[in-house]
Order: structure tokens, then sequence, then C-alpha cells
């Protein structure tokens, strides 16, 4: 009895004790993250842990010829790859190879550019920012993710948040405009779009925020180059946006390509580690941007690609895009006590722990579905056109050439970009396919379908010299009450590597506009481009200027819609156009200076074209006086701010308040005003709406100094709202 009894222990225990060897605490999903990572880090040897700062890519291109080869080139234990294919079979595929081959079964990570969409493209960032509408961006992000992870990506090297000011450097279309606090907004939004609510959430993917540090000051516009840039500016203006970004929780940052001020970014202790990792506690990863750790040697900051791992490393890149420079030095560099055990621990713990917090150790596979059931889908679709509508900026509209009147019964479209379905798309089109875009000319046909006779001519390519289009274009406004010239930049123009030297558009453009002037017809502009452009005689030109951006695959709906007047625009400038290149940079947030009166440039005006926070509707809106809460503020109290806005015209319209705080007098000098809050709302035709800023003085009336640490000093301060500015004292 007893001998069957033990016989019969013995049997039951055996399951737990095999189970105990087959199922290492790593691999427990109800185990603590940390706990797993501790686990998981035992058993690594030195290789696999180097390998997870390793990240691949496969192929240049989209050839199948060329993922397939590369293919079975990626070893299982990397830990990132640049995934480009489409296809969850073959994310799948690859996945498989790290769980089943690799002796430890650790997940690769899939990262892409999924910048302003996947295939379902959204207008660039640019132009998202000129809606106002954080929360249709935080959608759209969503839904990008949602289309990415079901194409097997898990990571996406987005948002940019770079401040930019100078429109020469291409990247301008990636990021948010020229102000810090409306960078910071909507880096928040698309941080939490994209990783939901949380990582682990089946559509989540992890945000990257990028270039850290200081790269749209690249010299000159010319991308890549010097950045030089003072501590103080590096806090008040560049800092804001990252800053947010990781309090959202973004799990990954990317470092820059540019020197800072004689210390590369991507090899800076002070910004990735002083800054990132110790004060603001950030336990996610960096990744180096595309071989940003080999081009150390270029700029004179590393000997050798050992010497430049060892730089990139210490300063806090945990992984090296592409470069394969610590696949190749680490192990050397650990063995000469360069780089410590804890060191590569903490690196391999922080991109562990990215992917465990994205549950791919629990669930490594995406669903496989069809095409048609991950792309595209109706709400996908609202999103992007309500995104493209919101973003459109009216600049001009004299006599109130737009909307047209429904007397119109001729309508000539003009110009390169009417039928252009590449363009449109913007720079990082993600896998954007033509074929999806609608075009402009699309979107007219069905607004005015049998109302309006459409005479569409090309007139001219986007650049060159060619002018035997001009006299179709003419003869198609002969025919017509109105001309829509639609003209702009090509996708290539902005985006990376993509430096110009003027912001003008190319003369061809300008001169098909002047030839159409002649025909006497009135004459409304529609710009398409990825940067405020020098408008030159274009404005004169022209009686209407609509500027759509590259407003992704559903543009030509809304921008119809705007014409006819059934949408109204309520898009703003994120971004100041300037009056000419030579006046970059211009922005709103400047400084004053020592002769306020003086200084001014003696060959053009001084004042941009169109200022940030610029944009016109059909109607109008009237501001009663505001009102403060009180005049005086104790510092730890708030005041509230507000006012009434009253849509005076006869169509209903969306108005953005911009709230702008300035400090007249400072320990440190501030700028003439800062953006501190706003808001959108709908108001109907005859509506009034209370508009309410509610002003913390740590938040909103401090500034950083040269160290980051913030100041709240007493004194008089300005509220500024529309064309109003309200004193009141903060007292202790
Ligand atoms: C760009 C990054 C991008 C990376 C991966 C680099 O050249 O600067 O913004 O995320 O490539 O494609």
């Amino acid at each position: 009895m007893k001998r069957v009894r033990f016989i019969f222990s013995i049997a039951t225990l055996l399951p737990f004790v095999a189970g105990a060897q087959a199922r290492p605490l790593y691999k427990d999903k109800n185990a603590p993250i940390e706990k797993r990572i501790d686990d998981l880090l035992k058993r690594m040897t030195l290789e696999e842990k180097i390998l997870q700062t390793n990240q691949w890519t496969y192929g240049k291109n989209a050839n199948i010829n060329n993922i397939e080869a590369s293919k079975k080139a990626v070893r299982p234990e990397i830990g990132s790859l640049i995934y480009r294919s489409t296809n969850p079979v073959f994310r799948n595929d690859i996945m498989r190879k790290a769980m089943e081959e690799s002796r430890l079964g650790i997940p690769i990570l899939m990262g892409f550019d999924v910048i302003h969409g996947y295939r379902t493209i959204f207008p660039i960032p640019l132009a998202q920012a000129c809606s106002w509408n954080p929360s249709l961006v935080r959608q759209a992000c969503a839904i990008a993710a949602k289309e990415s992870k079901l194409s097997g990506v898990d990571w996406t090297f987005s948002p940019m948040v770079d401040v930019a000011r100078d429109a020469r450097w291409g990247r301008v279309a990636e990021g948010y405009g020229e102000d810090p606090y409306t960078n910071a907004i909507f880096a928040v939004a698309a941080v939490k779009g994209y990783q939901g609510e949380k990582l682990s959430d089946p559509y989540s993917i992890a945000a990257c925020l990028k270039h850290y540090i200081g790269y749209s000051l690249s010299e000159g516009g010319r991308d890549y180059h010097y950045a030089d840039v003072s501590p103080q500016t590096l806090w008040e203006t560049f800092i804001p946006p990252y800053q947010a970004g990781v309090e959202a929780g973004a799990a990954t940052l990317m470092s820059a390509f540019n020197d800072i001020s004689g210390i590369p970014a991507s090899a800076n202790h002070y910004t990735l580690t002083e800054i990132l990792k110790q004060r603001w506690k950030h336990n996610g990863f960096v990744v180096s941007d595309w071989g940003s750790i080999d081009n150390l040697i270029a700029q004179g900051y590393a000997a050798d690609r050992k010497d430049a791992a060892l730089k990139s490393f210490t300063a806090g890149v945990e992984m090296d895009m592409v470069d394969n420079v610590y696949v190749e030095n680490l192990q050397q560099l650990i063995k000469e006590n360069k780089i410590s055990m804890d060191k590569l621990d903490d690196a391999v713990r922080r991109i562990l722990r990215v992917k465990f917090m994205l549950g791919l150790f629990d669930k490594p596979y995406v669903e496989e579905l069809p095409e048609k059931d991950r792309y595209y889908q109706p709400k996908g679709l609202a999103v992007a056109a309500k995104l493209a509508e919101e973003s459109m900026v009216l600049l001009k509209n004299n006599n109130h050439t737009l909307p047209l009147s429904s007397a119109i019964k001729h309508i000539a479209l003009v110009g390169p970009m009417v039928k252009d379905s590449v363009n449109l798309m913007g720079s990082w089109e993600g896998q954007g396919t033509p074929e999806s875009v609608e075009t402009l000319y699309e979107g007219f046909e069905k607004e005015f379908k049998n109302k309006v006779v459409l005479h569409y001519a090309k007139g001219c390519d986007f650049d060159g010299t060619d002018q035997s289009g001009f006299s179709e274009a003419i003869a198609a406004a002969q025919q017509s009450d109105v001309i829509i010239v639609c003209i702009g930049e090509m996708k290539k123009w902005s985006g990376e590597n993509a430096s110009r030297s003027t912001i003008a558009l190319p003369s061809i453009q300008e001169q098909l506009v002047s030839a159409l002037k002649k025909t006497g017809k009135p004459i409304a502009l529609v710009l398409s481009n990825g940067r405020p452009v020098e408008l030159g005689s274009l404005d004169s030109l022209s009686d209407a200027i609509l500027e759509i951006w590259q407003p992704g695959i559903a543009g030509g709906s809304p921008l119809a819609g705007i014409v006819s007047g059934r949408l109204n625009p309520s898009g703003k400038l994120a971004i100041t156009f300037p009056l000419s290149t030579g006046q970059i940079p211009t922005y709103y947030n400047m400084r004053q200076s020592a002769r306020p009166k003086l200084g001014g440039y003696q060959d053009i005006a001084t004042e941009p074209k169109y200022w940030f926070g610029h944009g016109l509707s059909y109607t109008t809106f009237s501001y009663a006086p505001a009102r403060l809460s009180d005049t005086v503020l104790r510092k730890n109290k708030q005041l509230v701010a507000e006012v009434e806005v009253t849509n005076t015209g006869t169509v209903d319209g969306k108005e953005t308040a911009l709230w702008y705080i300035a400090d007249p007098v400072a320990s440190v000098t501030r700028p003439m005003k800062e953006l501190k809050y706003f808001e959108k709302q709908d108001l109907k035709a005859g509506e009034k709406k209370v508009f309410r800023f509610v002003i913390d003085p740590v938040r909103d009336l401090s500034f950083p100094d040269a160290n980051g640490f913030r100041h709240l000093e007493s004194g008089d301060f300005y509220i500024l709202i529309n064309d109003q500015k309200l004193k009141f004292r903060l007292i202790d």
C-alpha cells in the first residue's frame, strides 16, 4: 500500500518537474516583466546579448527576390529587423525562425517607418499640425498602427518631433512645425495613437521619438550638417516635445545624425543618458539613426568603427541601426574592459523590456488576414478625409473668391497637381500606393457632377522650362468662369536629404499662373507642398490661396468640398510662411531685438507673408473682451482666462483659439510670446461659445535655464488671445 502510494506521488510530480525544465520563468506570461528579464539575461551568452543590440534590414527595395534572398541571411537571434514586407505570413515566417530556431526563442522586433499612415496615407505631419486637432491625429496614428500590426510591424520610427524653423530643410514636412508646445501636444497624440492604452493591446505598436536631438538645426537647412545650439535654446525649444513624448510613454527614441555643438547626437552622453535616462527615467531604449554610429568617423568624433561603437554605446545608444558596428566590436570592447557587462546588460534589458511590453514573447505571431480586411477600412478613410479637410489652410480669399458661387458653370482645373497621384502622398509614404490616391480631379468630378463642366489642362510640369502646355491651359481658362490652379512640390523635394536653397517654387509654375492671369478670370491657387513656400508674385496673381499640403490618399474630396462650400476650411498655419527665403529663420516666438524699430531688411519687408496661426474661414468669428478670474495670481494657485467667441457669419465653422503668454521681464530673456494652450470648437452660424484656458503657474509661466531647471519668477505677465492682451501679476 505504502509502495503504491510512493510510485503514485512521483508520477504526480513528474509533469511539474518536466514542466519546470521546459518552461523557464521568462516564458511565463504571468510572471512580472522584470523577473522575466532577470531570468532571460542569466541564460543569455555574450554573443546572444550583443545580437539583441543589432538591427538588420533586408533588401533595399520591395523586389521579392531581394527579400527572399536576404531572409535566409537573417539570423534568428537579432534584436530587430527593418521590415519592409506587407505580408503577415512573411513576418510570421521570420518570427518563427527566431522563436523556434534560436536557442532561447527571443522574438525579433519588426520596425518600419510608419510616418503618416501605413497603406491609408494621411496628410504629412506638418499638415496634421495645421488641423489643431490632436484627437484626430491620435485616431490616424491608431489606424496606422492597426494596419501596420496586421502586416507584421511592431514598431514605427515616428513621431518626428524636431521643432523646425528652416524650411530649406526638407524634413520640415515630417514634424509639427515651428513651435515647441504644438510639437509636444502632437507628440503625445501620436504616441498615444500608436501605443494605444497598452503596448500589449493587439493593434498597438511601439512609438519612436526622433531625431533626438537638434537635427532640424542643421546649418543652412542642409541635411546631416552641423547643428549649433545653446543649452538655453536646447532646453526651451527643442527638448519640450521629447520630454512630453517620454512622459506619454514613448517606448523608444532615435538618436540623430547631427553633431550638436561639437558632440554628435548619436554619442552625446548628456542628452542620451543624463537627460533621458537619469533625469526622465526613460526605461525603453534608443536606436541610432541609419548608420549614424559609423557616421561618427566622418564627423571626426571617432577614429574607427570600434571607437564609434564605444562612444555611441557608452553615451546611451542601445541599438545599432543597420551599421553592424556593435556586432563587430562590443565583444572585444567588453574583453578590454572598456564596456562593462553591467552596461551591456542594461542595454539588453531595455530592448527586452520593450519586447515584453509589446507582448511579443507571449504572442509572437500576427493574424494573417487578406489585404481587404487589413487596409482602407471605412473608418480609416473617413479619418484620412477629415484630417485632410481640417489641415487645409485658406491663406487668402479676396472678394469671396471661395467658395465658388453656384452661378459658376465652368471651372478650369489647371496644373501639374490636378491629376497627380504620386506627389499628393508626400515623402515617407509608408506602404501607400498611387492607385489608392484620390486625385484632386476625381474629387472635383464627384463634387460637381452634373452641375459644372470641368475643363482640365496640365499646363506644365513641376519643373523645367517647357511652356508648350500653356496654350491649352489658357484655352481651358477662357471657357471657364474661374481658374483653379493646382501646383506645388514633388514629394521628393521634401523629406530626407531634400534640402533646397530656395523655398520658392520653380519659375515655370509662376509663369503658368502669370499667363492664366492675362485671361482676366479669377484665380484660386491650390498649393500642395511639404514645406512653407515663398509665394513671390503668386500671391498677387491669385485671388484666393488654399494650402492643401500633401494631403495623402483622401485629399481630392475635401479640397473640392472646400471649393464648393460644402466644407468650411478651419486649418491654421503651424509654421510661418516667410516672404522670401532670405528671411529664414522667421518664427512667431522670436525674442525681441535690442532696437525693435531697427534692424529690418533694407531690400524687402521684414514681416513674413503669413504668420504662424494664420488661416481664414468662410465665416467670421468675433471675440468678446476676454476675462481673467483675477489680475493677481499666487504661485500655488490657478488663473482662469475666458473669452466668448461668436460665429457672426452665415455658415457653420470651426474656430481654434490660440492662447499665448508673454513675460516681458525675466532673468533669462523670453520670446515675445509663447503658445501655451489651444482649443478648437465647432460653432454653428450665430452660435456663441466660451473658450477657456486654466493657467497653471508652474506649467505655463515658468521657464527653463541652461541646465533645464525651471524658474518661476514673480512679476507682470500678459495673456494674448486673438488681438487682445491682458495683464496680470504673479506674486509669491
Ligand atoms: C532616417 C530616419 C528613418 C530611418 C529608417 C533614416 O535615414 O533619418 O528618420 O527612421 O532612416 O528608415
